[in-house]
């Protein structure tokens, strides 16, 4: 069977991007993404689900022509609105001009609000159906802030096939085939928690509702709007999104986060390293905020049960690109996670109390009182960072 060609009624009409730098202008894609779209074709009707961003809506439009001739899709079965799956609805439209557009009443708004389209709109409402022909339907399931208020998922009964969206979607391009059986996947789990963690992690309760609310359903393909279709792998993604909602770690190993200009903050950051290894934890990840991007910081406090943050007082404020990364935290309510914190200053001492203030706003507290550095760490402060490192170890254990 064509690679492309998911089931007897569903076929892969997505695009592959090689060529944005950022996803959404923040977050690094060295393995390109793909904007997934599906044609599901049924005895009477066929829809087109999710869509492409707007500069790959040609190769979109061949795609469908290819595979229906002389048919012409009936619906445009939007889950999701963000431009990455929207952006192509108007030359869609001029392609096919007779196309219902298929979404919730927040989804029609916005297709009004991005795109002016008013016109041949169908509203649906939670637990809808829309029959396809004389065997098969589909179903809409509102699941609200996976990742925008309007986001919902859609279920293909006859193949027992859920659109669902950004869930279970994940950074990297498509390499040939479409269908997680037909590949080796290892590659796209780390992008998976790299995805989770940069762009739905502040929504994990409502990853939680979408998945109670679809715990009755018969799915044994998922088809997301980012990388592979899950078939084989099935259990292990939802196991996955599952743990990263729930703000559970995925091992017990420590994200060390440090920022320093003259290099006293970084020993301290080593010094604490050190003593963790020492202490038995194997998986210890040590960062410098104002060299690696924020995107795999996220996803290492998403991975590590532990974090150490070690960051100077910089402008009477905290170091800004530790800031950058305590704001993201914050942003995303991390939870769950052993903290330690290390500070410097040289004449007037804040960066603890701001690293304090963002952990409170997730409501944790640090394991154990942070250590800061007046000028160069003193034997002493190396010794107490040591100490500290290891009351980590054992609050790990
Ligand atoms: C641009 C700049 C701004 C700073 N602002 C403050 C400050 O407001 N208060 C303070 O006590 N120390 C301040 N410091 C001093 C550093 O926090 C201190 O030297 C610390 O040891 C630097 O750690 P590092 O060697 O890891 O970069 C500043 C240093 C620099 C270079
Ligand atoms: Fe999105
Ligand atoms: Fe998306």
């Amino acid at each position: 069977m064509n690679t492309h060609q998911i089931s007897d009624n569903i076929h892969y009409i997505g695009v592959n991007d090689r060529t944005t730098d950022r996803f959404e202008a923040l977050w690094p894609l060295p393995n390109g993404v793909s904007y997934n779209s599906y044609l599901v074709t049924g005895s009477e009707k066929a829809a087109i689900i999710d869509g492409v961003e707007v500069s790959h809506a040609l190769q979109q439009i061949d795609a469908i022509t290819d595979i229906l001739g002389d048919r012409k899709p009936d619906y445009l079965v939007i889950n999701h609105m963000e431009p990455d799956h929207s952006g192509a609805i108007r030359i869609l439209r001029q392609a096919f001009p007779d196309l219902t557009i298929v979404g919730n009443a927040q989804t029609i708004a916005m297709v009004n609000g991005f795109y002016g389209v008013t016109d041949n709109t169908l509203i649906i409402k939670d637990g809808d159906t829309l029959p396809l022909g004389d065997d098969s339907s589909l179903r809409f399931i509102l699941t609200p802030m996976v990742h925008w208020p309007e986001t919902m998922v859609t279920y293909f009964d006859k193949e027992k096939t859920l659109f669902s969206g950004d869930a279970f979607g994940c950074f990297g391009a498509l390499n040939g085939a479409v269908v997680d059986t037909d590949m080796a996947t290892d590659v796209y789990f780390p992008e998976m928690i790299r995805y989770y963690s940069n762009i739905v992690g502040k929504y994990g309760q409502f990853v939680q509702r979408a998945l109670k609310k679809l715990e009755g359903v018969d799915i044994t393909t998922v088809c997301s709007t980012h990388g592979p279709v899950w078939r084989t792998d099935l259990p292990k993604v939802i196991d996955l999104y599952d743990r990263l909602s729930r703000y559970e770690p995925l091992d017990n190993g420590v994200t060390i986060i440090y920022g320093s200009m003259y290099g006293n903050t970084e020993r301290m950051a080593e010094t604490a390293a050190e003593a963790l290894a020492e202490a038995g934890i194997k998986n210890i990840v040590v960062r410098n905020a104002a060299k690696t991007d924020l995107s795999y910081i996220l996803a290492d406090l998403f991975t590590h049960a532990g974090v150490v943050i070690a960051a100077p007082t910089y402008s009477d404020g905290l170091f800004p690109p530790v800031e950058a990364v305590m704001t993201a935290m914050s942003v995303r309510g991390i939870k769950n996670r052993h903290i330690a914190l290390i500070g410097s200053h040289t004449w007037a001492p804040q960066s603890i109390k701001k690293m304090n203030a963002h952990l409170e706003a997730c409501g944790l507290t640090p394991i154990a009182e942070p250590v800061s550095a007046k000028q160069a760490p003193s034997a002493d402060i190396i010794s107490k960072c040591r100490g500290l490192a290891l009351s980590l170890a054992e609050a790990l254990k």
